[in-house]
């Protein structure tokens, strides 16, 4: 595809929120990069553009069949000054995963990466800087063709806005309550669980809701099937560590495959900490925490990054892990990647882009 981006400039730039206001996802940034896909031309015209609604016919594939699917990455500045991405071909890769199970044409990755930094370039001046604070980045393919057919789209929109973001929760790094969910389910496996697509998230409200109204944070997910086995925490991958194993449910179909989860297994295993993915049952959680093991347990994702779980809640049973307090092994995590992305710790592993 020819890899000329057309620009327009704002003639009317934003006021800045300070760091104070950034609730998560509110405030967006001066531009916002658009470009469309219809059969004969595939995806052309790239632009980017003043920040702007969109206009859509009614009848949009997107409002009515959920033909969507969307990222999330976070660009920071350093120390030195540079802008830097945290691992961003991973999510475009995982983009096209997405796509691929939604029936949606695939991006040029390496053309999607090129017009997030000239975005960036443009808009560098909305990365907030203090700790905790970074740039939020949402990619997202829409399906726009104007048509109450139940059939795939033949027109889409790949859109890339930017949020300054302070921290997920409004209380930063902080251990949450969770809801072990035994009504609903999130996704099952040969279902959408492992795109990352609105249903998923839509499909996760009413449990998020109902632990909400008792005081918890979260729900945890177990799998559609045996109503057994651990899957996710709200909209995050799950660690335990028990008895000095880490251990993460297996990626087995119905589980996002997460840069962050990624990211925590390389540290772990540069940490000589034995560390396993495999299938985990509430049961074995139950006992572990019933004799002593069950030492921390965290949920990972681009948005928090880690999340420590202070309590479960099972059958009206009260699983309290280390304490209600955040392990060691949680906050040094925390700590080290957060430093990693920020330009603060060596980046052992070349995630920075
Ligand atoms: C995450 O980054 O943890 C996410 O799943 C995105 C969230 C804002 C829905």
């Amino acid at each position: 595809m020819a890899h000329n981006i057309e620009v327009e400039l704002t003639s009317n730039k934003k006021k800045k929120p300070v760091t104070e206001q950034l609730e998560f996802g509110k405030y967006f940034t001066d531009h916002m990069f658009i470009m469309d896909y219809d059969g004969e031309q595939g995806w052309h015209q790239p632009r980017i553009i003043p920040y702007q609604p969109l206009l859509l016919d009614p009848a949009a594939k997107v409002f009515h069949y959920g033909q969507t699917v969307f990222e999330g990455l976070k660009a920071y500045r350093t120390p030195d000054g540079r802008t830097v991405l945290f691992r961003p071909q991973k999510n475009f890769q995982r983009l096209n995963l997405s796509n691929d199970r939604l029936s949606i044409p695939a991006v040029d990755e390496e053309f999607a990466l090129e017009a997030l930094k000239q975005l960036l370039v443009i808009d560098q001046d909305w990365i907030p800087e203090e700790q905790g604070t970074s740039l939020y980045i949402r990619p997202f393919v829409i399906a726009t063709q104007p048509s109450l057919g139940a059939s795939t789209s033949t027109h889409y929109q790949f859109i890339i806005i930017m949020s300054p973001v302070g921290s997920y929760y409004a209380e930063g790094i902080h251990p949450v309550k969770i809801h072990v969910e035994s009504d609903y389910v999130r996704a099952v496996r040969g279902g959408v669980g492992m795109a990352k697509t609105a249903g998923n998230y839509a499909a996760s409200l009413r449990a998020q809701d109902t632990a909400a109204a008792s005081g918890y944070a979260q729900v945890l997910w177990l799998d559609g099937v045996h109503r057994k086995y651990i899957e996710e925490v709200g909209s995050m991958n799950v660690f335990f560590k028990i008895n000095g194993t880490v251990v993460t449910p297996a990626l087995n179909g119905s589980i996002l495959d997460g840069v962050t989860r990624n990211s925590i297994l390389q540290l772990v295993r540069s940490w000589n900490i034995p560390c396993e993915e495999r299938q985990i049952s509430i049961d074995e959680l139950y006992e572990a925490h019933k004799n002593g093991t069950l030492e921390e347990a965290w949920g990972t994702g681009t948005a928090a990054v880690i999340s420590p779980v202070g309590e479960l809640n099972w059958n009206n049973e009260r699983l309290v892990i280390h304490g209600g307090q955040t392990g060691e092994l949680s906050s040094k995590l925390y700590n080290t990647l957060t430093g990693i992305q920020r330009g603060e710790l060596k980046d052992e592993f070349g995630w920075l882009v």
